[in-house]
C-alpha cells in the first residue's frame, strides 16, 4: 500500500485532485474546466474561475428547479386540460438518462406518492412506444435531457413524444389542430436540460421551462446538475439537498485526507494495482440492495468512458493498460449466475460489495429478519472469496476422491465491502461521488483524459452515413465496405412491412 501511494505522489495525484476542483482546463483535448465537485458546494460558498462565481450560478439553477418542483409536486404544475401531472418521462441517454434513472430506482421509497418517474433513451422506438403505452398524455410531463442537444436518439425520441402528446391531447379534444394550440400544450407538456438552450429554443421549448448547465459538467458527472431535475421533482428539494450533501462529504474528504487514508485514493489504487500489477482486466460492483440494480450500468459509463483510453493527455500512447471494465448485479441474483466464475474461473475478479444495515422493507418470514438472510449470504461471498476451501478440508468432508479438485476453491479473491448505515440520499450521493474520484484517481495514474470521450464519435458518424444506405439511396449502399452491404442487403430481404 505504501508504495501505491508513493506513486499517487509522484503522478501528482494531489497537485492534480486541487487543479479539478479549482477549476483549471484539466480536460485539455476539450480545453474544458472539469467542475461537477462545484455543482454540491452549499449555498453561499464562492468559487470564482475564469471571474465567474459558478457557486452562485448553480444555486441560481438550483433555485429555478426546486421552483418547478414544488409547482409540478404540488399540483400547481398542470397540463393543457388543467389536470395536475401524474408521470413525469425523461428522455435522455448516457449521462443524461443512466444517473437520474439509477438515482430514482435507488431512492424509490422516496418518492413522492402520486409521482411516476419513467426514463426513454433508446432509438428502438419500442422503449418510447413501451414506456408511454398506458400514460395519459393530459397528465404526463417530458424531461429532455441533453447537454448538447443534438444527440440523435434523445432528439428523435423528444419529436416522437411531442408527437404522442399531440395526437393524445387533440384525440381527447385537449386542444385544437392549430399551431398555437400545439405550441401551448409543448409548454404545459415539455421542459428541458440543456448547455445550449439555444437549441432547447429551436425545438419548441419555452427557454423559461428549461434548466441549464455547462461545459464544465461532463455528461456522466452531472445527476447532481440540472440532469437531476426529474429527482428533485420525484423527491423533493429538501432530501435533493441532501443527497448533494453526500457528494460533497466526499468531495470534502477526497480534498482532506492524507493519501494513505483517503478511500476513493485507496480504491483506485488498488484498482491499478488490479489491473496494472495483477493483469486483471474486470471488476466486479456487487450492490446487496436490489433498488441498486441500475448501478452497475451508472458506473459502467462512468468508469469506462473516463478511462477507456489509449493515449496520454500529450497523446503520446500509453505503456501500461487503462480501464478496468466494470459489471455487477444485485446480490442475491449474481450468486446464481456468474459467482461461479469469480469463486473458481481462472481469473480472479475483483469485487466490490456494498450493502447497507437498515433495509427499506423490513420484511420477516417467520421469525426470522429477511434481511439478515441477504446480509449472511454477502458475509458468506466475501468469507468464501477470502478463504476458500482446501483440499483437506473438502477431503475431510468425506467428498469422493474424484471430485475433491471440482469442491476445492482457491479463495484468496479480493474484495471490499462498503457496509452503510442505510440507503439514503445523503449515502446515495456519497456512493456516487466516491466512484467519481475512484475513476479520477485511476485517470491521474494513468496519465490519461478521463474527461473526453472521442471514441463514441467514430460510431455516430458512421450511422448517419449508414442511414440512407439502409433507406434506400443505392449510391449510399454502393458506397459501404462489403461486410456492411451484405448486412443491409439482407436486412432488407428479412424486413416485413405493414
Ligand atoms: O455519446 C456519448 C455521450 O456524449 C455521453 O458522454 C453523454 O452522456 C451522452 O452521449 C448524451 O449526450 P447529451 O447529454 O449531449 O445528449
Amino acid at each position: 500500500m505504501s508504495a501505491l501511494v508513493d506513486l499517487a505522489s509522484q503522478m501528482d495525484l494531489p497537485g492534480r485532485r486541487d487543479a479539478m476542483f479549482a477549476g483549471e482546463r484539466i480536460n485539455v483535448t476539450e480545453n474544458r474546466s472539469v467542475l461537477h465537485t462545484a455543482l454540491r458546494r452549499p449555498r453561499g460558498d464562492r468559487l470564482v474561475v475564469e471571474g465567474v462565481d459558478v457557486v452562485a450560478e448553480v444555486h441560481q439553477v438550483l433555485d429555478q428547479i426546486y421552483a418547478f418542483a414544488q409547482q409540478v409536486r404540488g399540483g400547481k404544475w398542470v397540463g393543457a386540460s388543467g389536470r395536475r401531472i401524474r408521470t413525469l418521462v425523461n428522455i435522455g441517454i448516457g449521462g443524461s438518462d443512466l444517473g437520474p434513472a439509477m438515482v430514482y430506482e435507488a431512492l424509490k421509497s422516496y418518492v413522492k406518492d402520486g409521482l411516476e418517474c419513467r426514463f426513454v433513451s433508446n432509438i428502438d422506438p419500442t422503449d418510447l412506444a413501451v414506456k408511454t403505452a398506458d400514460l395519459d398524455p393530459e397528465t404526463t410531463l417530458f424531461i429532455v435531457v441533453s447537454k448538447t442537444f443534438t444527440t440523435l436518439e434523445t432528439l428523435t425520441n423528444a419529436r416522437l413524444a411531442r408527437q404522442w402528446l399531440w395526437d393524445g391531447l387533440e384525440t381527447a379534444g385537449a386542444i385544437g389542430t392549430s399551431e398555437a394550440g400545439r405550441a401551448g400544450a409543448v409548454a404545459k407538456h415539455f421542459v428541458a436540460v440543456s448547455t445550449a438552450l439555444d437549441k432547447v429554443a429551436a425545438f419548441g421549448i419555452d427557454p423559461a421551462n428549461a434548466f441549464g448547465f455547462w461545459d464544465w459538467v461532463g455528461g456522466r458527472y452531472s445527476v447532481d446538475s440540472a440532469v437531476g431535475t426529474i429527482l428533485a421533482v420525484a423527491l423533493g428539494p429538501e432530501l435533493f439537498d441532501e443527497f448533494l450533501g453526500g457528494f460533497y462529504a466526499i468531495d470534502k474528504h477526497f480534498c482532506t485526507e492524507p493519501l494513505s487514508r483517503n478511500v476513493p485514493v485507496l480504491m483506485g489504487l488498488l484498482g491499478v494495482w488490479y489491473r496494472n500489477f495483477l493483469n486483471l482486466t474486470s471488476h466486479a460492483v456487487l450492490p446487496y440492495a436490489q433498488y441498486l440494480h441500475r448501478f452497475a450500468a451508472y458506473l459502467q459509463q462512468l468508469t469506462m468512458e473516463s478511462n477507456g483510453k489509449r493515449v496520454r493527455l500529450d497523446g503520446t500512447p500509453v505503456t501500461a493498460d487503462t480501464g478496468e471494465i466494470f459489471w455487477g448485479e444485485p446480490g442475491t441474483n449474481g450468486q446464481h449466475a456468474f459467482f461461479q466464475l469469480i469463486h473458481q474461473g481462472t481469473q480472479i475478479v475483483p469485487a466490490d460489495f456494498i450493502a447497507f444495515a437498515t433495509p427499506v422493507h423490513p420484511l420477516k418470514d417467520g421469525d426470522t429478519d429477511v434481511h439478515e438472510l441477504l446480509l449472511a449470504n454477502y458475509l458468506a461471498q466475501t468469507k468464501a472469496l477470502a478463504f476458500g476451501k482446501s483440499e483437506a478440508e473438502v477431503r475431510a468432508e468425506g467428498t469422493p476422491e474424484a471430485l475433491v479438485p471440482h469442491r476445492v476453491f482457491p479463495g484468496n479473491r479480493p474484495t471490499t465491502s462498503i457496509l452503510a448505515p442505510a440507503l439514503t440520499p445523503g449515502v446515495l450521493g456519497q456512493l456516487i461521488a466516491l466512484y467519481e474520484h475512484i475513476t479520477f484517481v485511476q485517470g491521474v495514474i494513468w496519465g490519461i483524459d478521463s474527461f473526453d470521450q472521442w471514441g463514441v464519435e467514430l460510431g455516430k458518424q458512421l450511422a448517419l452515413e449508414i442511414t440512407p444506405a439502409i433507406t434506400g439511396d443505392a449510391a449510399a449502399l454502393a458506397a459501404q465496405d462489403a461486410s456492411t452491404q451484405s448486412l443491409i442487403r439482407l436486412y432488407h430481404s428479412l424486413r416485413r412491412t405493414g
